[in-house]
């Protein structure tokens, strides 16, 4: 099995789009009539700044994708994020950090995912940290299924931690949690308690 990575520009990345959310959907089995959507709001990502597509091929076939871009206020996910970090600061972390800081110089991760016959090979962990490897923002967030999931395992291992769990982005989805990591990651992370203080 031989195993290479692509990095994706907006453009050839548009122009990937219907294959990429082939495997979006054979990783996440989501329902069909949720896959035209994913399509424009992925076309849409690819017009943001700061946007890095990545691809891994294997044997010269697609095997999987990562992306992400610069977050900022006016994105959807951004504001929903920033919203919610802003109630719990409200509410008091109860450590003494400052959660809206995880947002103000962030590199968004938006999609990773996997064909299942190539999952566990460590094909995401390698996409993960090359998405992020010399980006210029201090943080990386993203959110996952607020579950024990393989995601859940790869991000705690390479440095996220959780920033807000049982979060729901609408009314009648499952909860998510939104985690955070301080750039860059770490191939060997243990895993982080809580969020860390502001000033580092
Ligand atoms: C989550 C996901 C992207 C991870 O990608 P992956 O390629 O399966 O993950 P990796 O192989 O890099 O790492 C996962 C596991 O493989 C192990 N692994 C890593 N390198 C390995 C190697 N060379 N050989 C064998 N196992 C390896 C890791 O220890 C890890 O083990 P664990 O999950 O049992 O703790 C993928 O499983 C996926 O697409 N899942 C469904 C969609 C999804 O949940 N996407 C994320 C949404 S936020």
């Amino acid at each position: 099995m031989k195993v290479t990575f692509r990095e994706l520009g907006p453009r050839e990345f548009r122009g990937a789009i219907r294959e990429l959310v082939a495997v979006y959907a054979a990783a996440m089995n989501p329902p069909d009539r949720t896959l035209s959507g994913r399509e424009s709001i992925m076309d849409g990502h690819a017009a943001s700044p700061g946007f890095r597509g990545l691809t891994a091929l294997v044997d010269g076939r697609l095997a999987g994708f990562s992306y992400g871009f610069h977050g900022q206020s006016g994105q959807w996910w951004h504001d929903m994020v920033a919203a919610a970090l802003a109630a719990r600061s409200t509410a008091g972390f109860g450590d003494g950090v400052a959660p809206l800081t995880w947002l103000d110089n962030s590199f968004e991760i938006a999609e990773l995912h996997v064909m299942p016959s190539c999952q566990g090979r460590g094909i995401g962990r390698s996409l993960l940290l090359s998405l992020t490897a010399d980006r210029p923002e201090r943080t990386a967030v993203l959110s996952t299924a607020d579950a024990p999931t393989r995601a859940r395992r790869l991000y705690r291992g390479v440095g996220f931690t959780d920033l807000l769990t049982d979060f729901r982005f609408s009314g009648g989805e499952p909860p998510y949690a939104v985690m955070g990591a301080i750039l860059p990651l770490s191939p060997a992370a243990t895993v982080p308690q809580s969020p860390r203080p502001s000033n580092w």
